[in-house]
């Protein structure tokens, strides 16, 4: 997709104008029972079994955040947009989780260490993905996992990221790589699409 000048990049998106009415959209605040009951067991086979430590990058109003939740996760987002953090918040008010205003790029966590990086719908908005997926995975224990939801939206101009890129910058730094294509399931996203829809689980070592 272009504005006539040049592609359009996340960087042009006004992220705090569209946070309160992100959840209108079915995929986005999940509120047909339907739409969330397949995120909610898609989420399930992805994540470890056990409870574990989810940091939910570029979380959004924190939709897969709560879903997490409620499997029983310890969730941290980080979103740079903090209307969308205000939203998260509220949203997991009461829930094991927390929400810090910060860049997708360098989450700031510290030492803190995750089993878990999840991230949907982010990856295609940064510059470099390739640097960016290098430094969640040092974010994981050596048992981690990247969980990455992402796809190629729209038939006239794209924006987004085509899977076989998104293993490719995966292959020199994970161990098992698994991808799940998503376009078929008209559940999770409340309508059919016909677009590129997809998630890949990145072990570090392996499962
Ligand atoms: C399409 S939304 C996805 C939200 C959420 N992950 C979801 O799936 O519902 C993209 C989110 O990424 C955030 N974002 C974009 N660029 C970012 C950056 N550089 N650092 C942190 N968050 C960013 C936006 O503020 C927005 O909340």
């Amino acid at each position: 997709m272009t504005n006539g000048e040049h592609a359009i990049t996340g960087a042009d998106l006004d992220w705090d104008a569209a946070a309160p009415t992100f959840d209108d959209e079915p995929d986005h605040g999940l509120r047909d029972p339907e739409v969330r009951r397949a995120w909610a067991s898609r989420l399930r086979s992805w994540l470890p079994e056990r409870p574990s430590d989810v940091l939910d990058v570029g979380c959004g109003t924190g939709s897969l955040s709560l879903l997490a939740a409620e499997q029983g996760h310890r969730v941290t987002g980080v979103d740079r947009s903090p209307a969308m953090v205000a939203l998260a918040r509220a949203k997991l008010a009461g829930r094991d989780a927390v929400f810090l205003a910060g860049d997708a790029v360098a989450p700031p966590v510290g030492e803190e260490r995750f089993d878990v990086v999840l991230v949907r719908h982010v990856l295609w908005a940064l510059p470099d993905p390739g640097r960016v997926l290098r430094h969640w995975r040092a974010l994981l224990r050596p048992d981690g996992r990247l969980v990455l939801i992402e796809g190629v939206w729209g038939t006239a101009g794209q924006v987004g990221i085509p899977a076989d890129r998104l293993t490719g910058l995966l292959a020199p730094i994970a161990g098992q790589v698994r991808l799940e294509r998503l376009s078929d399931d008209e559940l999770l996203w409340g309508k059919a699409v016909d677009d590129e829809r997809y998630a890949v689980v990145a072990w570090v070592q392996g499962p």
